[in-house]
């Protein structure tokens, strides 16, 4: 392989400068961390899966004309994206009731929640990523009120197609965390989802029995994380093509 230059490295993947302007390579890696990385291993294969599961959902998200910095996978680690101002912000959309919205406000996990709900954390290891409200994200200049509308809509579109295409596979989105970025092409700007969307940041639970198949399997020392990302893609009928 060349020698790339590494314009960012991440708990969980590595960005290097792409082949063109305005491209960058996004590799994968084996770490699975949690609790903002108080929890860390490597786990054989996790970054292939995310690499095939992501690449699966924003193919599909640009061909349903949702923008995102996608443009192709490479080899089983890497993707070629598209370089954008990342918006230091966490976008969580909540189904059902888990996780951290549970524990604050006293809800049992499973519970259905009334209707979907947005969160916005603001992206901070050194303060343990931080829920932030709107008035915090505008007043301190991080997205404006119009960019917050477009990465609500976009959000809110994102959930709906995830959801469809879990449910087809026989499996709850309980909730998921995306990350948009702004695309510039000349002068023009729009705000597109970033990052991955993959088993790590999402809550998947299978319809059927209510097991886990997701990072928390990891989070919770349950066990059996790769073979729960395998049956995700194995589901998706994304295993075992060719490369
Ligand atoms: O922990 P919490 O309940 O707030 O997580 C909500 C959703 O966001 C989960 O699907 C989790 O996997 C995801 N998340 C993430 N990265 C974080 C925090 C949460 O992907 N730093």
């Amino acid at each position: 392989m060349n020698r790339r230059r590494r314009i960012y490295e991440g708990k969980a993947k590595i960005l290097y400068e792409g082949p063109e302007p305005g491209t960058l390579i996004q590799h994968f890696k084996d770490d699975a961390t949690a609790f903002n990385a108080k929890k860390h291993e490597i786990i054989d294969g996790k970054g292939v899966l995310n690499n095939r599961i992501s690449e699966y959902v924003f193919t599909h998200l640009n061909n349903m004309g949702i923008p995102t910095h996608f443009i192709k996978r490479l080899n089983m680690r890497e993707q070629l994206i598209r370089e954008v101002e990342i918006i230091p912000l966490e976008v969580v959309v909540r189904n059902v009731a888990a996780g951290s919205l549970s524990s604050r406000l006293g809800i049992e996990e499973g519970t259905q929640l009334p209707r979907s709900i947005i969160e916005f954390y603001f992206k901070n290891d050194a303060l343990n990523d931080p829920m932030v409200s709107e008035e915090h994200v505008t007043a301190f200049g991080w997205a404006t009120p119009q960019e917050i509308d477009d990465i609500m809509a976009l959000a809110i579109r994102v959930n709906d197609f995830l959801a469809g295409l879990f449910l087809g596979v026989g499996i709850k989105l309980v909730d998921f965390k995306m990350e948009c970025g702004r695309l510039w092409e000349g002068d023009m700007m729009r705000i597109v989802v970033a990052d991955e969307i993959s088993p790590d940041n999402c809550r998947l639970w299978d319809i059927a029995t209510n097991d886990r198949l997701d990072k928390d399997r990891f989070r919770k020392d349950m066990g059996g994380l790769l073979e729960s990302y395998q049956e995700v893609a194995r589901r998706l009928g994304i295993l075992n093509e060719p490369e």
